[in-house]
């Protein structure tokens, strides 16, 4: 029987087991994919770590999960195993990328066919499977802070998923980036062609050491109120501040907020037009993806206690 990893209730990682489900059939309009490799991101410990909101979970079905509890994995890479009678251009042995998708921690994906994208031959499964998510969300950062050529941009979290995107994108943009990041990244970092500096205590110094023209825009992957603060003493038109993190003094700063909760912007446009070009230039190696670590997929819980790094599951 096909697996699927769900959370059974709110709580650590933990609470992920792994379920068999009946093989799923396409709809008229989709497609159902073999899974080949499921991205991890932060949001899919953060959706059943009561982060976001918290539901009644009391009401368990028979297989022991909590009625109310959504599934997890928003991007995936596979083949296509069904077509959908309504569905053109795509065939069955296809191999493609899976973003938007739910539920990707699984053997078995459905997804309409609006979501599937041809994976270039010359991208690995699991490149392929975690290029979307933040590849994607760092077009939009960089959009909405206006980073084109001749910008000094800041970029806090530049080591992580979206970071590396949004450093490498940045770059090829033509701005000049200082990155923030922990001094192990700093390597990495710097062959994406950003200039790594730490975070932590005296950011604005070293910024400002590392950028004496001054910094244009900033991007705020990072949450942390230091990201925000320094943000907001070296940038001066705040609408070239950009943060995909929430916080209450975030909401309130006159900065740009993306994503999907309350006040943020959720670019769907931007972000569904920006796939085409993310797969074109991850497939021709302009854009790399970094993944660090690969574990199967009934291995999920112990991805989310790892907790940091590009991971992706094999299923
Ligand atoms: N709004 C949206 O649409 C959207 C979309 C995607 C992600 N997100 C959110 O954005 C955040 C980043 O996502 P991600 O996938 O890039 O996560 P990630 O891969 O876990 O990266 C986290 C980044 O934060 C850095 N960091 C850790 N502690 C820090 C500190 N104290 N100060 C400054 N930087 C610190 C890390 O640097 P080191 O590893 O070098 O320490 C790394 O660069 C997450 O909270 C995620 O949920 C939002």
């Amino acid at each position: 029987m096909p697996r699927i990893v769900r959370p059974t209730s709110y709580g650590s990682p933990d609470v992920l087991a792994v379920f068999d489900q009946p093989m799923p059939h396409a709809a008229a309009d989709g497609v159902v994919v073999r899974v080949r490799a499921a991205g991890v991101n932060p949001i899919d410990w953060k959706i059943y770590s009561g982060a976001f909101h918290k539901v009644d979970d009391s009401h368990k079905d028979a297989a022991g999960v909590a009625a109310s509890m959504p599934s997890i994995g928003l991007e995936c890479a596979g083949v296509v195993t069904e077509v959908g009678a309504g569905v053109t251009g795509v065939r069955v042995g296809d191999e493609v990328i899976v973003y938007p998708v739910t539920a990707a921690y699984a053997d078995y994906v459905t997804a309409p066919a609006t979501s599937i994208l041809a994976k270039p031959s010359g991208l690995g499964w699991a490149e392929a499977g975690s290029l979307m998510l933040t590849g994607t969300t760092a077009v939009h950062a960089l959009h909405a802070a206006g980073v084109g050529r001749g910008d000094t941009v800041l970029i806090h979290g530049g080591s992580g998923g979206v970071g590396l995107m949004a450093v490498q994108l940045a770059v090829a943009a033509g701005a000049k980036v200082i990155a923030t990041a922990a001094e192990r990244n700093h390597s990495l970092v710097r062959e994406m062609g950003a200039v790594p500096i730490e975070y932590g205590p005296g950011l604005a110094d070293r910024v400002r050491a590392a950028a004496p023209d001054g910094i244009d825009a900033a991007i705020d992957l990072a949450g942390t109120d230091e990201a925000l603060d320094v943000s907001l003493e070296l940038v001066a038109d705040r609408a070239r501040i950009a943060s995909i993190t929430g916080s209450p003094r975030r909401a309130t700063a006159g900065i740009k907020l993306l994503g999907y909760g309350p006040g943020q912007d959720a670019g769907t446009e931007i972000r569904a037009a920006a796939r085409a070009q993310l797969v074109e230039s991850a497939g021709s190696g302009a854009l790399r993806v970094i993944v660090d670590v690969m574990l199967p997929l009934d291995e999920a819980a112990k991805a989310h206690k790892i907790g940091h790094g590009k991971l992706v599951l094999i299923p």
